[in-house]
């Protein structure tokens, strides 16, 4: 491919951009200069790599306002270097007030795992979704329709994500020293744009476990979100 062949297929983009930043100046003239001296986003957002699950433009923030971590399947794995390197900087250094983990219905990571298809290195990584539909094994097998299987197993691990990040030692010291600090588990639903609460928000270690059995109760009864 030649360099005009390249340049040639990303001019609508730039074209957008330039579109773009031009509506910026106009609505905020000192918009750019401001960001360019810092960010001070209140709000971490995890979630999934999914095309479809754009963050700012799914709660409406410009840029500034929300630092990002996507991966395939939003988990948060305390082996993961980036995610905790996101997250340790996000508390320590942004002072994020919100965190964030945001699952989403139709995930192919978790169909991927539903379906039994193994890939390299992606079924290295969805290993930890596999996880999460072993944990709830026997719940999951009494569902005889195969959507509701989809969706049941992507509001767990979600939740399961937000354990996980409980416990990371970063959170766990945010706590510690008494830093405001709240984290959601919630679900975007692809089929009408909206995001759901799988639970209410968890602030301080006591309320892990009453936070998980409330959402668990939740996602069982029949009342999850969707
Ligand atoms: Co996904």
């Amino acid at each position: 491919m030649s360099k005009k062949d390249i340049s040639d297929g990303l001019r609508p983009l730039f074209e957008n951009n330039r579109a773009w930043a031009k509506r910026m100046l106009k609505t905020d003239p000192a918009f750019f200069d401001r960001l360019a001296q810092q960010q001070a986003p209140r709000y971490l957002w995890i979630g999934c790599s999914d095309s479809r699950v754009p963050a700012n433009q799914i709660i409406g923030l410009p840029p500034g306002e929300v630092f990002v971590h996507r991966n395939v399947a939003n988990l948060v794995v305390p082996t993961d270097l980036n995610c905790l390197t996101v997250v340790e900087y996000a508390i320590e250094v942004l002072r994020v007030e919100h965190i964030m983990v945001v699952g989403h219905y139709g995930c192919g990571g978790v169909q991927t795992v539903l379906s039994g298809q193994r890939l390299g290195l992606s079924g290295h990584w969805l290993h930890h979704v596999e996880m999460v539909r072993h944990t709830y094994a026997k719940q999951l097998d009494a569902i005889e329709q195969p959507q509701q299987l989809v969706d049941r197993l992507c509001e767990l691990n979600a939740l399961e994500q937000v354990s996980q990040l409980c416990r990371l030692p970063s959170v766990m010291n945010a706590w510690k020293r008494e830093q405001a600090l709240t984290l959601h588990g919630l679900i975007y639903d692809i089929h009408d744009g909206l995001l759901r609460k799988l639970a209410n928000p968890v602030s301080s270690p006591p309320d892990l476990a009453r936070w998980r059995k409330s959402a668990l109760k939740s996602i069982w009864s029949g009342k999850s979100p969707r």
